[in-house]
């Protein structure tokens, strides 16, 4: 008898399909990333990002309520500074744009798991992650100072009702010294998500449209050569020993290689990104007829838990929320 193996008898009919699938999305997995800008009257489209929008800081809370009612659980918040300077300060102020958004998120659905992306870029002049300064007659973005400023940040975004707090800088040593801040400051039960495993990427273009970041020069010296897969799994594991609470690859679709290793040598929940680049290759694919954006990102999404994660941030997010499964 040949075929002896017939692996179509359990594609026959939907119902039977579903019973042996091995990989499925639930809101519980999905974490939506906004931008919110300060000093604005009305939301400002994102022509790179067709579908995603700048929120009016003053427009908030009834957007909040809106995300939360369409079931999305989680949010990463990502400010929109008109207050930056050469070192991020307006992070370090109870009453800056980080706070304030953090503080509105959080008292509007206190149920929803609020996260922030603690960074400096959206509020540096430079763009950079961190402050700039000479080291070796060069001009460089100088960790040890950055991370002496991080550390004031999370205690800001945590006193302000943060759920998780989630650093995507790439400052060595940034996990350890977030959570002896967290702990010196009375909080000690609130996580830390690092971007562990972060790729200087070109997947991020969209994003600084997004942001008004105006980047000068590039982040190659703080965030991972997109060629090295060893490294990647390296860098998730420092932070995983300096007391990170759950681990993040960055981009996701291009780097699931990636997300496999790191699946395959941590016990911690894993997030995987799908970045502003991937959202608009999808978009604009779907716009132009090219695909059926639904199901492509229903494949997304599934190859990302397939790969090995747990927790997914996407632009998606709430699209698929209200469309549902
Ligand atoms: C801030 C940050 C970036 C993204 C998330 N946090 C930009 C960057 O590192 O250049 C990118 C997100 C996206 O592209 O969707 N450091």
């Amino acid at each position: 008898m040949f075929p002896t193996t017939r692996l179509r008898r359990l594609r026959r009919s939907d119902a039977l399909r579903s019973l042996v699938r091995e990989t499925t999305i639930t809101p519980h997995d999905l974490i939506l990333p906004i931008f919110v800008e300060e000093g604005i009257d009305s939301s400002v489209l994102i022509a790179e990002m067709p579908g995603v929008s700048r929120i009016p800081e003053a427009q908030l809370a009834r957007e909040i309520e809106a995300i939360a009612r369409d079931g999305v659980r989680a949010v990463m918040l990502f400010g929109i500074s008109h207050h930056k300077d050469g070192t991020g300060s307006d992070t370090l102020d109870a009453d800056g744009l980080l706070a304030r958004m953090t503080r509105t998120a959080k008292s509007t659905v206190p149920e929803l798991v609020v996260m922030t992306d603690n960074c400096f870029c959206e509020y540096t002049d430079h763009g950079h992650c961190g402050v700039i300064g000479y080291a070796g007659g060069e001009a460089q973005v100088l960790n040890d100072p950055t991370l002496k400023n991080l550390a004031r940040q999370v205690v800001i975004a945590a006193d302000a009702g943060a759920d998780v707090i989630a650093p995507s800088g790439m400052m060595d040593g940034q996990i350890g010294v977030i959570r002896s801040a967290l702990d010196g400051a009375g909080h000690a039960s609130v996580p830390i998500m690092a971007y562990s495993t972060k790729f200087a990427s070109a997947f991020y273009g969209p994003f600084r449209a997004a942001s008004g970041c105006d980047l000068q020069g590039d982040r190659k010296t703080y965030q991972m050569d997109p060629m090295n897969g060893r490294e990647a799994v390296r860098e998730s594991l420092e932070d995983e020993a300096e007391g990170a609470d759950m681990l993040m690859v960055k981009p996701g679709l291009a780097y699931l290689d990636v997300l496999a290793s790191i699946r395959a040598r941590t016990l911690m929940p894993l997030a995987v990104y799908q970045v502003s680049g991937e959202y608009a290759m999808i978009k604009f694919a779907a716009q132009a007829g090219a695909l059926d954006e639904q199901r492509v990102v229903r494949e997304t999404l599934g190859a990302f838990k397939r790969a090995g994660a747990d927790l997914i941030l996407s632009y998606f997010a709430r699209d698929v929320l209200r469309e549902g499964f």
